[in-house]
């Protein structure tokens, strides 16, 4: 049913936190937590009307908390807020304006430091910049970037002039970054010359040339200057960034706007078709990833927060820009690889910025625990005082190590179960107040009300597998997809009535805790990064060579799904290596590094039903490497499978 197991273990083992954890903690015991859960559910309007007061700083009051009308939500209804200002401005004329708001570690080492105060200068000045280039409210902003200040100050400057951004992952292929920009219909790419990964360029600007040429929409492209190297710029569309920062005046008066205007679209895989632009909101949004990054986190400003995801995925919106720096805390960013130059990188930087608080993947994890613990022992790791993961169900072995051996025993772990759609963090454990279960996620957070359901809609009982749905609207919950009303409605709506389904296989054990066991649709999360199988399976037969292609997930113990293909090539075109090598560079191509394949077998046919349905489960197992068990009475051509068998 799923490409992922999490444990078997229903109950699970139990690990609290630390009493001087406890101590410090904003929440400081499981009766705590429960008290707010349980009011922040018996009266969403009253818990979230009192945060949003306590957390957020409004221009006019809201005059409803929350409109709903499945599945459409508004939060804070009539509100006006500025996001940027939360994030920025507020922070100036305190204390903490004179302190990092962002530490940047290049690939090569190179660093930079924005105080608060150094970060609204940069983002006022490009706030002006791209009012100069003519972008008004609620226009669309590309950003393709390396890891830098300068994506995030974009980020915000979008934020506060009231357009809305949409951030395209640097590893995303030209045609990627076409279909992204032509269907929101961007006016400005913001971009960089390159960027580093692993000691090499990253093309970033080449590759927005060649997407650009069929973009009609897009009137400039800003770049920045970050490797130095040669770029060809487009006379009259394309404009150095320190060329138009250098003229631009440091004052921007941030307007007020509505609570439920678009603040951006990040496009995301489904089980079908293109990848869909996930719309999220002002005022809810920031309203989630505040309160979350505050509570899960336990973030103080004090506190030195790096979280290693690019800014290109959601997690990078929600815990890298918005809710923690509207908390206001110390944000580490890092542009290049976790192995550069050696595996002990993050290490390194955790020491030497005396990190509190690390955020990372799984899959990351996994791949610091094969390399080794010595290089994690030469580094002095004692800042650290609580670790997150995110993107993927963590297994019990790498949980416990992450425990052990980054946070020497002492660090609570947030294992935090959420989505692009959602927004910010789900279900987890609140830091200083519950006991971890390693390989479970927890808990539902305040506002959250998850339940599993059988395909018939009924709750299933407690230990018993079936589907997480969500049973009421919260704050940071998507808006809807761009443009198509209809396809949020299908995508979301439609499995149950009235309640959202996330795509993801869960239980609930008799303690409450969740077990995410993985995605259930064709969705793959390949190292955290979630792939569509009918995105590489159109990528496929996009190719001259190939007839016919399905696309599946196997398990893998580092990436978590490994992209398995069977492919069926033209008359004339013969099976080799070269063709795989071409396959998986074409898919590179049109999708993007992320989505080549791991492994491409070959066939005659599909196996399909007599009614010509590819077999899906069938092909997992292949692709797993199991026995087949089931009933290939209805198979179309037996030997097809025994073909694909012993390409394994
Ligand atoms: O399958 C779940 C998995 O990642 C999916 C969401 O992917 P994306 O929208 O790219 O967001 C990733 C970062 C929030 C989910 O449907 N997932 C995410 N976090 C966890 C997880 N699975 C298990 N445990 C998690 N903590």
């Amino acid at each position: 049913m799923s490409d992922k197991t999490s444990s078997s273990a229903t109950d699970g083992e139990r690990v609290s936190p630390s009493p001087e954890f406890r101590k410090q903690a904003t929440v400081k015991s499981m009766a705590e937590y429960k008290r707010l859960y349980a009011e922040s559910v018996t009266n969403p309007e009253k818990f979230w009307n009192a945060q949003a007061k306590e957390l957020l700083q409004w221009r006019k009051p809201w005059k409803k908390t929350l409109e709903w009308k499945e599945p459409q939500a508004k939060w804070f209804v009539g509100g006006k807020l500025n996001v940027c200002e939360n994030c920025v401005d507020r922070h100036l004329g305190t204390p903490r304006e004179n302190k990092a708001a962002l530490i940047f570690e290049g690939e090569p080492g190179d660093q930079q430091t924005l105080t608060y105060k150094q970060l609204h200068v940069e983002v006022c000045k490009f706030a002006n910049v791209l009012e100069s280039l003519g972008v008004k409210k609620g226009d669309r902003i590309a950003i393709y970037m390396p890891m830098t200040c300068e994506a995030v100050v974009a980020m915000l400057a979008s934020a506060r002039i009231g357009a809305v951004h949409t951030v395209i992952f640097g590893g995303f292929s030209s045609e990627s970054i076409k279909d992204r920009v032509n269907d929101c219909q961007a006016k400005i790419v913001v971009t960089a010359d390159g960027g580093w990964r692993r000691g090499s360029v990253v093309p970033l600007k080449q590759n927005v040339n060649k997407a650009v040429t069929g973009c009609p929409t897009v009137t400039n492209v800003v770049v920045v200057k970050r490797i130095g190297n040669r770029v060809s710029m487009k006379p009259g569309r394309d404009v150095w960034y320190h060329t138009l920062m250098h003229d631009a005046s440091h004052k921007h008066t941030a307007k007020a706007f509505d609570a439920e205007s678009p603040l951006f679209i990040l496009y995301t895989s489904g089980s079908t078709g293109k990848p869909k632009g996930v719309l999220h909101t002002s005022g809810g949004y920031l309203m989630h990833t505040t309160i979350t990054s505050k509570y899960v986190f336990d973030l103080k400003e004090s506190d030195t927060y790096w979280c290693t995801a690019d800014i290109g995925w959601i997690t990078g919106h929600s815990y890298v820009t918005y809710g923690i720096l509207s908390n206001g805390a110390t944000n580490v960013i890092y542009e290049g690889a976790p192995n550069f130059p050696d595996v002990d990188r993050f290490w390194d930087i955790v020491e030497r910025h005396r990190v509190t608080i690390f955020y990372t993947a799984p899959t990351a994890i996994r791949a610091f625990m094969k390399w080794g613990d010595k290089h994690i022992k030469k580094h002095d790791l004692s800042s650290l005082r609580l670790l997150g993961s995110v993107g993927e169900p963590i297994n019990p072995e790498a949980w416990k190590w992450y425990h052990k051996t980054i946070g020497g025993g002492r660090c609570p772990i947030v294992d935090t179960w959420w989505q692009t759609e959602t927004g910010g963090i789900m279900i987890t454990t609140l830091p200083g107040a519950a006991y971890s279960k390693p390989g479970s996620a927890g808990l539902p957070f305040f506002g959250v009300v998850p339940k599993v359901f059988d395909d018939d809609g009924n709750e299933v009982r407690k230990g018993k597998n079936g589907k997480l749905v969500l049973t009421s609207p919260w704050p940071g919950m998507l808006r809807g997809l761009y443009g198509d009303k209809k396809r949020y409605k299908e995508t979301y709506w439609s499995e149950y009535k009235g309640v959202y389904f996330c795509g993801d296989g869960c239980k609930q054990d008799k303690d409450g805790y969740f077990w995410i066991v993985g995605r259930i649709d064709d969705v793959l999360n390949v190292s955290g990064h979630r792939i569509g199988t009918a995105e590489v399976e159109s990528a496929l037969v996009g190719h001259s060579g190939v007839a016919e292609a399905a696309v599946v997930g196997r398990p893998d113990e580092l990436k978590g799904s490994a992209v398995v293909c069977f492919v069926t090539l033209k008359e004339g075109v013969r099976q080799s290596d070269a063709v795989r090598t071409e396959l998986r560079n074409h898919v590179g191509e049109v999708i993007g590094a992320v989505a080549k394949p791991d492994e491409i077998r070959f066939a005659q046919a599909l196996p399909k039903t007599r009614s010509g349905k590819i077999m899906r489960r069938l092909l997992k197992d292949i692709a797993a490497g199991k026995e087949i068990h089931q009933d290939t009475t209805t198979l179309e051509d037996i030997k097809v499978v025994k073909q694909l068998q012993e390409q394994g």
